[in-house]
């Protein structure tokens, strides 16, 4: 089975052929890294705009990297949202209108359902039931994965993302646009103990987040220094920012682990393609006695392979597909 995977959910636009869920063909993306960075963050509109330049020759890319031709491929599987609408719409259209004339099944996927499912990808897989930490630039959650179609919610962010604060503060820094994978560079020279800042944990046993109140710690400290008319200890900042969010993300899905009584846990999104949080979830799931999954750095950010591969899930399970369904812009796995 061959399946077409297409994702533009935000400001990359993705496609990728899978063959029998377990051989990626291809993968290609376009970033719209270099368009956004002057405006410090996402712009909507922009973004669609790019998607429609892009879709066509990322699918075509796609579909010759992988050697294949449309008429070979079984289903298209495509990114139904969370995501910006404008963005989501293009993919989702594009893929409807290229099943229509080729008669080709499609099936509307749930991106965070890719992200929890992405570390299938890779060789060494893990077994359910596991509990997965998603964290990108719009979402910080902790579901419990119970089937390639069962997630329970079990917190989430109640305000900014991780992924989100790290571009947050890197603006606040002056680096540029997406700052998280900026903030890690900065950090490596750093020391992590150097500033407190604080970890918000919440109510006792709460598996929700909260990353504004460090955001706003990291802007005071700032001021603070720049008042003293001191000289930023650039590395130092990131590094002690850095160390605050991968506590927090690590004891709190440890500790989900244990309310829960189940011995695996997988990372994806983004953020965790930060080596720090790789490396302290490694140490703590060891310490804690835990098996943890981590994907590759390509496949923790957005790509078109892990929207293939759960595409792939969500057919084999029958989910039924109208070309009257729309995109929708918040998660529904719940
Ligand atoms: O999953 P993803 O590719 O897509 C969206 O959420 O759209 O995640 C992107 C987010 C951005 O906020 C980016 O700054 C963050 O992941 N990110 C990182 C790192 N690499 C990407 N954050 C911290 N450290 C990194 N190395």
């Amino acid at each position: 089975m061959l399946i077409l995977g297409i994702e533009s959910s935000c400001d990359d636009t993705a496609a990728a052929v899978l063959r029998n869920e377990t051989t990626i063909l291809s993968s290609v993306l376009t970033s719209q890294d270099a368009i956004h960075t002057r405006f410090g963050g996402v712009v909507p509109e922009l973004a669609s705009r790019n998607h429609l330049e892009a879709i066509v020759p990322v699918v075509r890319q796609a579909l010759s990297h992988a050697e294949v031709l449309l008429e070979d491929i079984d289903l298209i599987a495509v990114t139904q949202g969370p995501g910006l609408i404008g963005s989501l719409l293009v993919g989702f259209s594009y893929a409807k209108a290229l099943s229509f004339v080729s008669n080709i099944p499609c099936v509307g996927v749930d991106h965070m359902a890719g992200h929890i499912l992405s570390v299938f990808l890779e060789e060494e897989k893990p077994e359910f039931p596991f509990i997965s930490l998603v964290v990108s630039g719009g979402t910080s959650s902790i579901y419990l994965a119970t089937s390639f179609h069962d997630f329970k919610l079990l917190g989430r962010t109640r305000d900014d993302a991780a992924g989100e604060a790290f571009d947050k503060v890197a603006k606040l820094l002056g680096f540029a646009y997406p700052g998280g994978p900026i903030v890690s560079k900065e950090a490596k020279s750093g020391d992590p103990q150097a500033i407190q800042f604080p970890r918000s944990w919440l109510e006792k046993d709460s598996l929700d987040f909260s990353f504004s109140g460090l955001k706003t710690s990291v802007l005071n400290h700032c001021n603070t220094e720049k008042q003293k008319n001191n000289t930023l200890q650039l590395a130092d900042i990131c590094a002690s920012f850095q160390e605050a969010v991968v506590d927090v993300l690590v004891e709190k899905t440890l500790m989900a682990a244990r309310q829960h009584n189940i011995s695996t846990v997988v990372l994806g999104g983004g953020v965790s393609s930060n080596p720090r949080l790789r490396e302290h979830m490694q140490k703590r799931s060891r310490e804690e006695g835990k098996m943890l999954f981590i994907p590759r750095p390509e496949y923790c950010t957005d790509n078109a392979a892990m929207i293939a591969f759960a595409g792939f899930h969500c057919h084999r399970q029958c989910l039924d597909f109208s070309y009257d369904k729309d995109v929708y812009c918040r998660s529904l796995l719940a």
